[in-house]
């Protein structure tokens, strides 16, 4: 069974979305897969995702409440196959971490599974007001179609 890691700064509004958006796709397609998310920092260790991204996903009938957010570490190479990260500073923050080549293989930014020449990133939508969370949640959705694509060939 595929066992994916989504990964954003805080765990607690991109990568729970992801986490979410992938677990309920592969459900509807019964496709058997291991998602879970994490943050490159701690702060919000312990914390149930933001309020405005349980409610986007409430929009499209994706229930991420009950998640905790927890932080990254390096055994999370050997348990996911694949490595999700948001951005280009996650991406940093996690590539530094590995160990080997094999680890580093493992890590890509998610929105490249959609176009892998533009290395763009999922904006941090923390700051900013509901319309970051429907941005973010199009974007994800976009990503996780390509990435059960992906899984199926
Ligand atoms: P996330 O968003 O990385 O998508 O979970 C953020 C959450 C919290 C903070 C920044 C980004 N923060 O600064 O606390």
């Amino acid at each position: 069974m595929q066992k994916i890691l989504m990964v954003c700064l805080g765990n607690i509004c991109r990568s729970p979305l992801a986490q979410g958006i992938l677990e309920s796709t592969c459900k509807k397609h019964n496709i058997p897969i291991y998602v879970d998310s994490a943050g490159t920092g701690n702060w919000h260790s312990g914390s149930p995702p933001d309020k405005r991204s349980i409610e986007i996903g409430e929009k499209y009938g994706i229930d991420i409440s009950h998640q905790k957010a927890r932080q990254f570490n390096t055994l999370d190479f050997k348990k996911f196959h694949k490595i999700y990260v948001m951005d280009t500073q996650n991406y940093k923050d996690i590539i530094r971490l590995c160990s080997n080549e094999e680890e580093c293989n493992k890590v890509n930014l998610i929105l490249n599974s959609i176009d892998k020449e533009k290395r763009l990133s999922v904006p941090d939508p923390y700051y900013g007001d509901q319309d970051g969370f429907e941005n973010i949640y199009l974007l994800l959705k976009s990503a996780c179609e390509q990435i059960i694509k992906d899984i199926r060939i």
